[in-house]
Order: C-alpha cells, then structure tokens, then sequence
C-alpha cells in the first residue's frame, strides 16, 4: 500500500488532563475511502483535527505525503481538505464568493475553472449566486464540500458528513463521495452510521475511547468476523433443547417452534452436517431452514462491547 497518509504513535492529552487519543497508528492509502466508525466521544474529531493541524499533539507524528504536520505544516495543510463537523458559513455570503475565499485562504491563485468544475460536481452551480441562507440543509453542507475543495486538495476529511441529514441526502452524499474518489480524491470520513460505512468505504477503522481497535478491508472484515446463523423451523414444537444435542451452540426461539444454530463462517467446518445428523437422530423433524449473515453493525456492536467491558 502506498501511504498518502501516516500517524505514528499518535496521542492526545487535552489541557484538562482527558486523553483522548492513545498510541494511533494508522496509514491511509492513496486514492482509497476510510470510514472512521466510532461511538460519539471516541476520538473521531480529535483524530482527524490532529491530522489537519488544528489540534496539537501530545506525543507520536503525522507525515502528509511525507511532509511533517508540525515543521513541515503548510506544505501539509495544503494537501488537505477539511470539512468540519459543525456548519460554518457565513449566512450572507455568496456560494461562489466563499469558496473562492476559501481557495484564497491557501495562497492559490483565482482559477475560474476550477471553482466551476467544483460547484457543478456538487450541484452547485446553478445556486452559485445565492445567499448560504438561501440553501437546505443539504446544500450547505455541499458548499462546504466545495469550500474543503477550493484549494485543489488531494486528501479530503469529512467529520460526520450526514449526522443528522435525512436519508435522502445522505444518499446524495455517498454518490457525491464515490464521484470524488472517481476523481483520485483519498477520502477519510467519520462516521456512526455503520451503514454508512457498510455503503462507500474500502476500509473500516473501529475507534473507540481514543484507541484504534482495528483498521481492515471492508469486504474482509465482514468475512472473517461475520457469524452465520442457521434458523431451523420445525415440524413440532420443542419445550427443551434434547440431551443429544447439547454440544451445539443452539438456541430455542419462538416458544419452541425454531432453533438457531450459530457459527464462524472463517472456521474449519461449520459443523452443519453434523448437527443435521444428530437432529434426525433426536428424532426432530424439520419444516425449512434459513441462513442468515451478521452484518458490519454486529460486529461493531461486538468489538466495541469487548472493549467496554474489559
Ligand atoms: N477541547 C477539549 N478539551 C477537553 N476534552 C475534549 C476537548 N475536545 C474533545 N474532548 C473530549 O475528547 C473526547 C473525544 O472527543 P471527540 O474527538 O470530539 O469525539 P468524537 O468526534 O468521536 O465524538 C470526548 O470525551 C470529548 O469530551
Ligand atoms: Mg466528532
């Protein structure tokens, strides 16, 4: 993996003693989407704050396309867009005037094409004129899209970019995510929407309580750690699991009327033949069976439960 992104050791303890940050390590890839998915408070604004340089450090580093955060920041910054979690615009502005703003807060100079080519990828183009407190809720958040993209970064952060946006327009936000990294744009966001994970990144890092739990491919993730279950209907129901079959992990569900038999689907076997055979042998007769996946949000559920808990 080519790393446009490394945070080495990284910690953060705020003025009033609270670390909210602990030992992160983490590279992000060129060109890929990284959901950040962590429970409210775990570290998320913090982490990405520290990497764009608006929170400093307390221990580790962070190198931009090998540029040093901290001596080499400018060069850094430059890379990086940022959109922030909270909305800040200026209710009177213009659309076009602000995020010209924003790419002269860079030092760049004014490139008309640029600024188009952004508010038409957004949809912005037609309200170019419009006042900020002219636009939904959805729009602005778009402008400050365009504002994060102002200064042509390679690297763009979104902190919670649909919290609290309705289901249409965080639709509308994953389309506008794909188009970006389309584009070559590496995009880290943050997220506890794990469906929002689930629908656009790559790769999925769990943080939670300042610690990095794991960073790992999306697919993979959901292979090695999803748990299948198999739901068994059956023709009688049961009043109690039968003594031959006490060595499966199984459950009574429905009054009786169905078992639930979970396994690893990254295990040796699934232990389904013999389950069936000692079914039949306890003389149980089934009516129809179904297989079901854990989703992301189980196992995000599950990790950061153990976490809590130890
Ligand atoms: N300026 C600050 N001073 C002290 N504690 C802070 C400050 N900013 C954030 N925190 C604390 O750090 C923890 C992580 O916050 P934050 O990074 O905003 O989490 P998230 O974005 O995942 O919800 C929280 O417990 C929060 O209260
Ligand atoms: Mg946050």
């Amino acid at each position: 993996m080519s790393a446009i992104v490394k945070v080495d050791r990284l910690e953060k303890t705020y003025a009033d003693g609270f670390q909210a940050l602990s030992s992160v390590s983490l590279d992000i890839a060129h060109g890929e989407v990284l959901a950040l998915l962590g429970p409210n408070g775990a570290g998320k604004t913090t982490l990405i704050s520290t990497i764009c340089g608006l929170v400093q450090p307390t221990g580790g580093s962070v190198h931009v396309d090998g540029h040093d955060i901290a001596a080499d920041y400018r060069q850094a910054r430059a890379l990086i867009g940022l959109v922030p979690q909270e909305i800040t615009l200026e209710p009177f502005d213009k659309v076009i005037s602000s995020v010209r703003f924003s790419r002269g807060l860079f030092g760049k100079p004014r490139d008309e094409a640029h600024i188009e080519r952004t508010l038409r990828q957004l949809s912005l183009w037609d309200k170019r004129n419009s006042r900020i407190k002219e636009l939904s809720g959805g729009m602005k958040r778009r402008v400050l899209i365009a504002k994060a993209l102002a200064h042509e970064p390679r690297i763009l952060f979104l902190d919670e970019p649909t919290a609290g946006v309705d289901v249409e327009l965080r639709r509308g936000m994953w389309d506008t995510v794909a188009g970006l990294k389309a584009d070559g744009v590496t995009i880290i966001l943050t997220t506890h929407y794990i469906e929002e994970a689930e629908a656009i990144a790559d790769r999925v890092g769990v943080i939670n309580k300042g610690r990095i739990l794991l960073v790992e491919d999306k697919d993979k993730l959901m292979a090695r750690m999803g748990r299948k279950q198999l739901r068994i209907e059956l023709h009688e129901p049961l009043t109690a699991l039968p003594e031959g079959l006490s060595g499966h992990d199984l459950e009574l569900v429905d009054d009786g009327a169905a078992l639930v038999y979970t396994y690893d689907t990254a295990g040796p076997r699934t232990g389904i033949t013999r389950l069936l055979s000692d079914l039949a042998a306890a003389g149980i007769v089934l009516r129809d069976i179904q297989t079901s996946q854990s989703s992301l949000e189980d196992i995000f559920v599950g990790l950061v439960q153990e976490e809590d808990a130890a």
